[in-house]
């Protein structure tokens, strides 16, 4: 299968206009994703991951705004989409599985119900081909005895279950990408195991590209071939993951994994703490934003703001001392 670059988002910047001040909650961020592969995007609560992936949706409402950058899907560019347009290709082109989404089944339909929804409006199916889809769809993600399994309501579901109906939901209408936001942070960890188990499946049948936002750096680990570290509303490294690993360039990622305790362990590894916190993203610090907890910090730290520079093929940092620090 030939590489295909799906989506090219380049200098975005979102922010919410709050009574308490602006919000940067997505300030200048740049990626990309290509068929058949799945992009990891990593970083604390509040850091703008999901604001990022909105931003692509076409999702930001009152009072957010998308300030500036491109966000282009196959080369067109969608912020110049209707509404209307952006509808068709939300699930159409792009399925997401919403943070939190697991509780968002409504729980008077049947799930069948539910992904012959999504179909009516996004096909011309007719409604015997939907039911005969959703079978198949469900089937796809591993769950059994699927025709008996549309007539159930979600509350017949397990968690693990219901998360395979969200992104069989996602997936019905053959997107192209599928942005997953934290998929898997209510299931224990043999659920999330197989859930991710399924996503590697579907990118090998159908060359999907995937958005993965975690707080877990083990499942990035494990299913990302790129990762995109976010704090404070940028990107602050990018980078293949091997290379993370083995040599973490900003010193936001090296806090992030100087504390991880095996990455082969069984259990889930959230992100660690770093000493601080995220700052407020209407009171950015002046200089870098990772300043008030860097242990590197100097003099021009708070002066300067880092830009995400390219060190070498396919790893970029923002960080003013990376080239000073060991
Ligand atoms: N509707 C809104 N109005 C005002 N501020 C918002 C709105 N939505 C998000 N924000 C702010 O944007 C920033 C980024 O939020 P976002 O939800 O993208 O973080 P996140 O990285 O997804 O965090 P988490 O890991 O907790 O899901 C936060 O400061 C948040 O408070
Ligand atoms: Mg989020």
């Amino acid at each position: 299968m030939n590489k295909e670059l799906l989506l090219d988002v380049d200098n975005l910047v979102t922010r919410f206009y709050t009574e308490e001040g602006v919000v940067r909650a997505v300030d200048g961020n740049s990626f990309d994703l290509y068929t058949a592969e799945t992009v990891g995007i990593v970083g604390e609560s509040g850091s703008g991951k999901t604001v990022t992936m909105l931003s692509v949706m076409g999702l930001i409402e009152n009072p957010g705004r998308i300030e500036s950058g491109t966000i282009l899907y196959k080369n067109e560019d969608l912020l110049k989409k209707s509404d209307k347009e952006m509808r068709k290709l939300r699930g159409d082109e792009i399925g997401m599985v919403f943070q939190d989404s697991l509780s968002s089944l409504n729980p008077t339909y049947t799930i069948g119900g539910q992904i012959s929804r999504v179909m009516k409006f996004h096909t011309n199916l007719s409604q015997k081909e939907r039911r005969k889809r959703t079978v198949e769809i469900l089937d796809s993600v591993g769950i059994p005895e699927p025709e008996k399994r549309a007539k159930n309501y979600p509350h017949e579901f397990s968690g693990g279950m219901r998360q395979r109906a969200l992104i069989a939901m996602a997936i019905s209408c053959n997107p192209s990408i599928l942005i997953l936001d934290e998929p898997t942070t209510a299931l224990d960890v043999t659920i999330e195991a197989q859930i991710f188990e399924l996503v590697e499946d579907l990118k090998a049948d159908f060359g999907m590209g995937t958005i993965l936002i975690t707080h877990d750096l083990a499942v990035v680990a494990n299913s990302c071939k790129r990762v995109a570290i976010m704090y404070a509303g940028r990107i602050v490294e990018k980078s293949d993951i091997y290379d993370l690993y083995d040599n973490p360039l900003h010193p936001y990622t090296r806090g992030l994994l100087n504390s991880i305790p095996d990455l082969n362990s069984e259990g889930k590894t959230k992100l660690p703490s770093i000493p601080g916190e995220v700052p407020d993203l209407i009171k950015l610090p002046d200089g870098c934003n990772f300043n008030p907890r860097c242990k590197y910090a100097e003099d021009k730290c708070f002066i300067d703001d880092p830009e995400l520079e390219e060190k070498n093929q396919g790893r970029s940092v923002a960080c003013l001392r990376v080239d000073e620090i060991e």
